[in-house]
């Protein structure tokens, strides 16, 4: 059977930081561990006044296509995944063609364009479209570019204002691929749930607390679906374990529980009987409070474990370090987290060719999905050519007052008169104004 799955990923991050430690906790009245080591996040990116999901998404894709030496002729389809979306009809994928028109040669009259929607989870819906439309051999020898896009914005005094963000990931998606091979095999964890929701209005609606609970129980059933088609998972099976990380606290709190699940029944849980016991199991106690008691105590001993200790640092860890200087990109976060680990592992010549990803994918809403991947002969090349550091460290970092600023010009609500930019545009795309229709309208600046 062909493989099929990620060729090549470009990243763009917003051109704003926002130093969560020594800016927002100040003026918050909050202490800086809260973020640092509370929630895991030194930094948030936002979009300068001329950004946004089209300019972010459309940036990726320009390099990525650059890079790559492809024309429009090269794509059969484009799917923008976001949950920032400002038009309830003519989806962003079509303002980004029209952007990459501006500078290739050709146009993608012929590729078919869509938006996916479900939360966070809808960038890596959108790359099981384009898997099973390449699967299904209706691409025609072409490729299929996706785009996750967010400027994941709160409303200002909301809890989730600590764990906000922007920035868009590009991924071409074809046979033979360079980076990472998908598995055919996926687990799904979905139910109706009102944790997170945006009902037409641009903020959303958080509870924040049941949200991280909602999270935990819909990844534990992805995973235990994932188990019943590919067979119990070991925490050797696999070299790096991205999540969606809408903040590094909150991976880390779904990381251990799913090492106490893939250990139960393995040699590692014997290994670790003599010092913490064997994980609880629930026909041992007489109510469902005891047990529950009981494998929360487990846990913790766990967790202080040189076994579990490691496996985090080298599974785990590695996958957080850009979202903790660019806090949570929604439908790009777990692409982010993907890239990351690469990244580390590329970073310290660890060869990960053949070498198994186990990839949590989360939506709120709520659903979680978990696929595997197997990392392929290019992918040191793809992962070089990545430039996600010079991009970080161009960001202007602003104040709180600025802050304050951007977060209004942003604000669909708000009127933000003569914005002034914080940083000069300079090869890539632009908003431009409004077109007589409403529409958004964008010029590319050389
Ligand atoms: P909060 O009430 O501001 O923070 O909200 P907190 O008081 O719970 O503190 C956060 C952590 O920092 C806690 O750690 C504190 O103990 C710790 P934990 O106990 O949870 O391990 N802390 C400190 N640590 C060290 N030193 C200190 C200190 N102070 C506190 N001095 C909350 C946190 C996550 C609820 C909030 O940020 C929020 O509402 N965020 C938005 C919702 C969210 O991100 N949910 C995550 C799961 S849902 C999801 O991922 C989907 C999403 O991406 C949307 C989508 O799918 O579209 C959001």
């Amino acid at each position: 059977m062909t493989k099929v799955g990620i060729d090549a990923i470009e990243i763009h991050t917003g051109k704003l930081r926002l130093d969560l430690a020594n800016t927002f906790a100040p003026a918050k009245g909050d202490e800086p561990e809260k973020y640092t080591k509370g929630l895991g996040l030194e930094n948030s990116s936002f979009p300068d006044t001329y950004e946004d999901i089209v300019t972010m998404g459309a940036n990726a894709a320009r390099r990525l296509m650059e890079r790559r030496d492809l024309t429009p002729q090269d794509i059969g389809r484009i799917d923008v995944a976001t949950e920032s979306a400002f038009d309830n009809s003519k989806p962003v994928s079509t303002y980004i063609a029209g952007c990459l028109e501006q500078v290739f040669d050709g146009d993608f009259h012929h590729a078919n364009k869509g938006e996916r929607k479900f939360a966070c989870i809808s960038g890596t819906q959108s790359l099981d479209d384009a898997y099973n439309w390449i699967r299904a051999g209706r691409n025609r020898g072409r490729s299929a570019l996706v785009i996750a896009t967010d400027t994941a914005l709160y409303a200002r005094g909301d809890a989730g204002e600590a764990t906000q963000g922007a920035g868009a990931v590009a991924m071409l998606i074809s046979e033979d691929p360079d980076l990472v091979e998908l598995s055919t095999e996926q687990g799904y964890g979905s139910a109706d749930e009102t944790d997170f929701l945006k009902p037409n209005q641009q903020f959303p609606s958080v509870d924040g607390k049941r949200s991280v609970q909602v999270y935990l129980a819909r990844m534990r059933e992805a995973l235990e679906d994932f188990e019943s088609v590919a067979g119990d998972t070991h925490p050797d099976d696999f070299e790096l374990i991205p999540f969606h990380t809408p903040f590094p606290g909150m991976v880390r709190k779904a990381g251990l529980l799913g090492f106490r699940h893939m250990i139960r029944d393995t040699n590692v849980e014997e290994d670790l009987a003599g010092d913490i016991g064997r994980q609880p199991r629930r026909e041992a106690f007489d109510s469902d409070d005891a047990f529950l008691d009981a494998i929360s105590e487990y846990t913790d001993r766990l967790k202080e474990t040189d076994t579990y200790r490691e496996w985090y640092a080298e599974t785990i860890d590695p996958t957080l370090n850009i979202a903790r200087q660019v806090g949570n990109w929604y439908t790009g976060s777990v692409h982010v987290a993907r890239a990351s680990g690469l990244k580390h592992a590329y970073e310290n010549d660890v060869d990960l060719t053949g070498k198994r990803l186990l990839v949590g994918s989360y939506g709120s809403g709520a659903q979680a999905e978990i696929h595997a991947e197997t990392v392929q002969e290019g992918w040191e090349d793809e992962i070089a050519a990545i430039d996600l550091d010079e991009q970080l460290a161009a960001r202007y970092d602003i104040s709180f007052e600025e802050y304050e600023r951007v977060h209004d010009v942003h604000n669909h609500d708000k009127q933000a008169e003569d914005a002034e930019e914080f940083t000069n545009p300079e090869d890539e795309f632009v908003f431009d104004g409004w077109g007589r229709m409403g529409e958004r309208k964008y010029r590319y600046v050389e």
